[in-house]
């Protein structure tokens, strides 16, 4: 008993006494009172455990629902890449802390508008110069700090924290978490920004590499002398050079071709893939049913393979934008993401907001960020799902996409008889007409290269065609293994592999895999795409069949297999 008192008496006097020296490196007060509170809350904490508050009852609550998450105090390393272990823990986050309920910003308030990067003038681009220079100078201690608030996205990225009343981490990515978690994090980045230089109209800029004029890295982000300028990245990417947002390795076309693909690329992403909401919003993630791991379209591709176009090739997982841990480090991470966010909301607006989540699992799942103010909020997702509110907004973007409904590569009814003359003939790996015959467990099937197999359609959907529903080519169980990124294609009906791109009907979607993550990521995935519209426009909606070819883009396909590959109907 003496001991242990003695013990105390001097951890006490340690802490005391260090206590003047951390305040001289923390220099702003509001922190120091943050500091203060932690401090406090710890000491509250250890004496009366930290149940004892108002949010008692939302613990109960949290228990029914299947709301996700993070639990603030159980954060761990967790693994940038397989060889890689990351630790991007936030400094004392053992302790419970004090936190706030969202509130929307008061609707008096300028709205902050956000504007396509390639039409910002030298005014613009020198004010977040600035607020991003103050930002990178703050210490690691502050919250709001760059290199605080590019981990945010290691933490939740790649597993780091646990799940509330759980120890199972939670990961936000290849979810339907995606969309609302980014939303959240670049809100509260930008309003920090504009705090930083006391500007309450800040917005972020939006790379906006779905339109033509946008479709390279803006200019101010490869200047040299500013502090958007990022070390870790291809540099064989960098203008005149346009971004290839199906990208797996170098095409070697033409500016025109480039942008001609692209744009039939987003419109299957956007329209005739994303006609439901789990194609679009990823797959239902709701706690203790594991993780879910099936991402939606977008955040396939472009979101995944601008990630890692971007990224260093000297690196080896492409870092920094290449990988998840690393990602947010990189200034054009947060002009990205603001497209992408842009584009949840044009999404939302093509499918007159028929398609919107109404589970309240969705809806009340929650995460932790600081504001402007060194306050800790509590955000729900059902708190970010109307940007007025959140009081900012996109300046008016083309949609040039919208008309680009690709057409067929060869006209469907020849393409059917070289189909059924190259199967007479034996000319496939893999083919055959029994439904059974594209399951490939147990051992699954590797696609070190190419495969096609013939499926059938259901019969019921030939007679009764039910427009409601969206026929989907699922590709079961993919299994990676390996580090590097990884891509194959999936076409309907094709013929010629070496001249084919999304830019033809023939493309039905794509993988695009950033491994990462930890255990739980590497988790079995389901690919499923939406291809009603695409049958049609090949004249195979009444077909009993189509022939499905997955087409390997990288060399890493090697180390993937697959289980199988069926139709299924999305109601
Ligand atoms: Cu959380 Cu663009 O990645």
């Amino acid at each position: 008993m003496e001991q242990k008192k003695w013990i105390l008496t001097v951890v006490l006097a340690f802490v005391v006494a260090m206590l003047p020296l951390t305040f001289r490196i923390l220099e702003s007060h509001q922190l120091q009172l943050l500091y203060m509170g932690e401090l406090t809350n710890m000491i509250l904490g250890k004496l009366g455990g930290w149940g004892s508050s108002r949010h008692d009852l939302s613990i109960d609550k949290a228990a029914k629902s299947k709301a996700i998450g993070p639990n603030l105090t159980a954060c761990h390393p967790s693994y940038g890449r397989p060889d890689l272990l990351v630790y991007c823990c936030p400094p004392g986050f053992e302790s419970p802390l004090p936190f706030v309920d969202f509130q929307f910003p008061n609707p008096q308030s300028h709205v902050r508008v956000r504007r396509p990067a390639h039409l910002l003038d030298q005014n613009d681009i020198s004010k977040y110069n600035k607020a991003l220079s103050i930002m990178k100078s703050l210490p690691y201690d502050d919250p709001r700090s760059f290199a605080r608030q590019a981990n945010l996205h290691c933490l939740f990225c790649t597993g780091a924290y646990e799940q509330q009343n759980s120890d199972t981490p939670l990961s936000i990515h290849r979810t339907w978490l995606f969309f609302p978690w980014h939303r959240i994090m670049i809100y509260f980045h930008e309003r920090i920004l504009g705090s930083l230089i006391g500007d309450d109209t800040f917005a972020l800029p939006v790379w906006t590499w779905d339109i033509p004029e946008g479709m390279m890295i803006p200019n101010f982000y490869v200047n040299m002398n500013l502090s958007f300028f990022h070390p870790e990245r291809d540099f064989s990417h960098f203008p005149p050079q346009m971004a290839d947002l199906d990208y797996a390795t170098e095409r070697h076309i033409s500016r025109e071709q480039q942008i001609d693909t692209n744009l039939a690329f987003m419109y299957t992403q956007m329209v005739s893939g994303a006609r439901k909401t789990e194609l679009f919003m990823g797959c239902a993630y709701k706690a203790n049913e594991g993780y879910c791991n099936a991402p939606g379209t977008v955040e396939r591709a472009p979101h995944n393979t601008l990630h890692t176009w971007i990224g260093s090739n000297l690196n080896p997982g492409r870092e920094d934008m290449g990988k998840f841990y690393s990602a947010a480090k990189d200034p054009i991470f947060y002009a990205h993401h603001s497209n992408i966010d842009r584009l949840w909301d044009v999404w939302r607006e093509i499918q007159e907001y028929q398609l919107d989540i109404k589970d309240p699992d969705w809806l009340d799942s929650f995460f932790f960020f600081y504001d402007e103010n060194l306050k800790l909020i509590r955000v729900k997702v059902r708190d970010v799902l109307d940007i007025t509110k959140l009081g900012y907004s996109y300046e008016e973007v083309d949609r040039p996409w919208l008309n680009k409904r690709p057409s067929p590569s060869v006209p469907p009814k020849l393409a059917r008889q070289i189909l059924k003359s190259k199967e007479n003939e034996n000319q496939f790996q893999f083919s055959s007409n029994r439904v059974s015959s594209s399951d490939f467990r147990p051992h699954g099937r590797a696609l070190d290269i190419g495969l096609t197999v013939k499926v059938n359609r259901s019969k019921d959907h030939l007679i009764k065609k039910e427009k409601e529903e969206e026929e989907t080519i699922v590709v079961h169980g993919i299994e990676v293994k390996g580090d590097a990124y990884v891509k194959f294609d999936v076409y309907v009906n094709l013929i010629d592999q070496t001249t084919i791109s999304p830019k033809f009907r023939e493309f039905a979607g794509t993988f695009a895999h950033i491994p990462g993550g930890g255990e739980m990521m590497k988790r079995k995935i389901n690919l499923k795409l939406g291809v009603s519209e695409l049958l049609e426009d090949l004249e195979a909606d009444q077909d009993e069949s189509i022939w499905i070819t997955l087409l390997p883009r990288t060399v890493s396909c090697g180390n993937v297999t697959i289980e199988a590959i069926q139709i299924e109907y999305i109601k």
